[in-house]
């Protein structure tokens, strides 16, 4: 039978290119998503991948979303925490609403999500939790406290949730895209994004969201098991750990 997988932030973006790999590489998947209902729609009949509606950012919503992935698909062997989102600002600028939302839906979603799925996983003596970070964990980021906040968090409750998890057969690992050419670091400046960001990635060019995609079929995959508690850079040069 193919193992499960389930996707947060799974019908756009990163998370759509995750999603269709993991199904390609043979995966059962569901695609969770916040609220783009068009965009859903538009990925399910474009992927074939049944796709789920509910709030990362509550752990009540991500209690009842498991299970009604869990009543359709069966129990999730492999989850990627993948849904995020920004609120760039300066911090001199900076509202607790914008400090609020990045930390509930990039940092709390970690808790949210995995503290569903980690009994059964130890249960059955086998799971693969991907948790997609950034760059912007690792190095920081002007007009991203909150943002580098909670993606540095997300690599802290990775190691610690990894060794927890070692003998049970679970593998948790964190990846770190650099820019990638998806809606949300187009939605920064051209003149910035010109300017700031591209002179900064060796490679001359964004990300594809296929290029993250491929890290976490490798991650996921059943012969990872050795591999627990990294973080898998993937940024085209801009920084190296
Ligand atoms: N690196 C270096 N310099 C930067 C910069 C960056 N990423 N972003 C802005 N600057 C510079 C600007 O060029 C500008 O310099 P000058 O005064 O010399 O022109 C100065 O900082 C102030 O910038 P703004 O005029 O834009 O000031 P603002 O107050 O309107 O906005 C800001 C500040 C919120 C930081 C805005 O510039 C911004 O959004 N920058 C991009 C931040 C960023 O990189 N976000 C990542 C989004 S993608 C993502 O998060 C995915 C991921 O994981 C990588």
């Amino acid at each position: 039978m193919a193992r499960v997988a389930l996707v947060t932030g799974g019908t756009r973006g990163i998370g759509a290119a995750i999603a269709t790999h993991l199904k390609s590489a043979g995966y059962s998947v569901a695609a969770n998503y916040a609220g783009n209902e068009e965009a859903a729609s538009k990925f399910k009949s474009a992927a074939g991948i049944p796709v789920f509606k509910w709030d990362v950012s509550s752990f009540e919503s991500c209690a009842d979303g498991v299970k009604r992935v869990e009543a359709e698909l069966g129990p999730v062997e492999v989850l990627v925490n993948n849904a995020g989102i920004t609120r760039d600002t300066m911090f001199h600028k900076m509202t607790a609403d914008h400090w609020g939302a990045v930390i509930n839906t990039n940092l709390n979603s970690l808790f949210n999500m995995c503290r569903h799925v980690i009994e059964g996983m130890r249960d059955r003596n086998f799971g693969r939790i991907v948790n997609i970070s950034s760059i912007n964990g690792q190095k920081g980021q002007m007009g991203q406290t909150n943002y580098s906040a909670a993606k540095a968090g997300e690599l802290g409750f990775t190691k610690a949730l990894a060794q927890e998890n070692a003998r049970k057969g679970i593998t948790v690992n964190a990846i770190c895209p650099g820019y990638i050419g998806t809606e949300m670091v187009r939605a920064v400046s051209k003149e910035v994004l010109e300017k700031n960001i591209l002179p900064q990635i060796p490679v001359g060019r964004l990300g594809e969201p296929e290029e993250i995609a491929r890290c976490v079929v490798f991650l996921a995959h059943d012969d990872s098991g050795f591999i627990t508690g990294s973080t898998l850079t993937a940024n085209g040069g801009q920084y190296f750990t």
